[in-house]
């Protein structure tokens, strides 16, 4: 570990909560494109450029993994180009140092089996948030013709050639579609993918690859068809607006008390969230990129389940939990994808609010003032909860771990500063 994650590792936000959130925010790049994306340039010999490309730790990380298979990167953070030359990418090792911090790196697999047809990517272990398996990722890569097998941890893949085919998810994989897809549009014949993930990011990296030369139909469907093309070439490809930053910009506004408007967003992508929001007494204006916000009055008590797109997104769970904190009576929450991803609750609890967790529910029991204490971050989206919780509540608040909020988040202290919260980052 570098010693500057060292340092990161021990950085904390503290906040002094009370603060109205007002005024404009500008939204980055979709994390959750920008990681698929630039899998996707493996399956180029002539590269990638990608624009809107947000500088965060886990897309640093992927750009760390495709620099060790051999890929030349050029990251312009500032203006958000990148620029991928991958004719010298070759199928080497994955290592777990790299899937550790990032399991998404196991979207190396299906450009690598694309293009090498063969791959050597560390298992990836489970999270906070549940055991993350890859089984129909590794199920649709064999019925595409791939050879599996682990050796001293590293999923090892392998096929004399890809062979397009039928594949039928048993359950929605996000990550799991895009790996597939990639995994296809170089193979011989077509391949049907039924039961896909339909989610804005898949969409995106389908929009790409069609750019790229591939024959793609169904985008943005849960049923993809691919026609197997011989290679791809190079384009340039603006990433989508990252619609779980904006939601949680959005609650963030709402829980405060504020009244903002994010920019370079697409409300078309939040269609849900936003219904929610409005349901529990806030009042949101949608132009063509622009999201704005108020809750003059708070909010009132909403029932919500997670589910895939265009559903309740899990990622925007724990942060509307945070905001639920603040109705004036009792919400349900459900969650549905993930096994674990709770770890939040214990947090907001000892900020002083009322949550129970009931099998895969909790139960809010809002209306109550939060106290400022010190809590700890335990996933990416966990962290921006508790932010948010911190913004409302009253007196001081200490969030350790915040480097599970780099991940996912750029300049999130600096963009929330500029709404007029008192929040800074400080190292121990
Ligand atoms: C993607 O993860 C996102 N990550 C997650 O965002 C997001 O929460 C998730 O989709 C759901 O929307 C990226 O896109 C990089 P899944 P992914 O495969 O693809 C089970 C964030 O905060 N499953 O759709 O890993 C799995 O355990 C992150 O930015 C299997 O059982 O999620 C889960 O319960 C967190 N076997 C459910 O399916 C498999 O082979 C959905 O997982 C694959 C998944």
């Amino acid at each position: 570990m570098s010693e500057l994650d060292l340092y990161s590792m021990l950085d904390k936000l503290v906040i002094q909560g009370g603060n109205p959130l007002t005024g404009e925010v500008h939204i980055s790049g979709a994390k959750n494109a920008t990681l698929p994306l630039i899998a996707a340039s493996i399956l180029s010999e002539d590269g990638l450029e990608l624009e809107n490309v947000p500088d965060v730790m886990d897309v640093r990380t992927l750009l760390k993994a495709m620099e060790r298979l051999g890929a030349i990167v050029d990251f312009q953070a500032e203006t958000g180009k990148l620029l991928l030359n991958t004719s010298k990418v070759r199928p080497d090792e994955i290592p777990y140092d790299i899937v550790r911090k990032m399991r998404a790196s196991v979207l190396l697999m299906g450009p690598l089996l694309g293009r090498f047809r063969e791959a050597h990517v560390y298992t990836p272990g489970g999270c906070a948030i549940g055991s993350r398996p890859i089984d129909e990722h590794i199920h649709a890569f064999q019925k595409l013709g791939a050879d599996h097998r682990i050796e001293s941890g590293f999923a090892i893949l392998r096929a004399p050639k890809i062979k397009g085919t039928r594949i039928l998810f048993d359950r929605v994989t996000v990550t799991g579609t895009e790996n597939t897809v990639m995994a296809a549009v170089l193979a011989e014949g077509e391949t049907v993918i039924d039961h896909a993930a339909n989610e804005p990011e898949v969409a995106d990296l389908c929009d790409c690859l069609k750019n790229m030369g591939a024959k793609i139909d169904g985008i943005g469907t849960g049923r993809i068809s691919i026609e197997g093309v011989p290679t791809l070439h190079r384009t340039t490809h603006k990433v989508i607006p990252d619609r779980i930053e904006a939601g949680t910009y959005m609650m963030a506004i709402a829980a405060s008390g504020g009244n903002g408007t994010l920019t370079a967003v697409n409300p078309e992508h939040l269609r849900i969230p936003i219904e929610k929001l409005v349901e529990a007494g806030v009042t949101v204006v949608t132009g063509k990129d622009t999201i704005s916000v108020e809750a003059p009055h708070g909010v009132h008590p909403v029932d919500v389940e997670t589910s895939p797109y265009p559903g309740f997104p899990t990622d925007l769970q724990a942060q509307f939990m945070a905001l639920l904190t603040q109705a004036e009576g009792v919400s349900f929450i459900k969650e549905t994808i993930f096994e674990n991803r709770f770890q939040h609750v214990q947090e907001l609890n000892r900020l002083g609010a009322r949550l129970k967790i009931d099998g895969n529910r909790v139960i809010v029991r809002g209306g109550t003032t939060l106290q400022g204490a010190e809590v700890m971050a335990t996933d990416l989206r966990a962290s921006a909860s508790l932010v948010i919780a911190g913004l409302t509540a009253s007196g001081t608040t200490t969030i350790h771990r915040i480097y599970h909020l780099d991940r996912g988040y750029h300049n999130f202290e600096a963009k929330l500063r500029s709404l007029g919260a008192d929040i800074s980052r400080v190292s121990d």
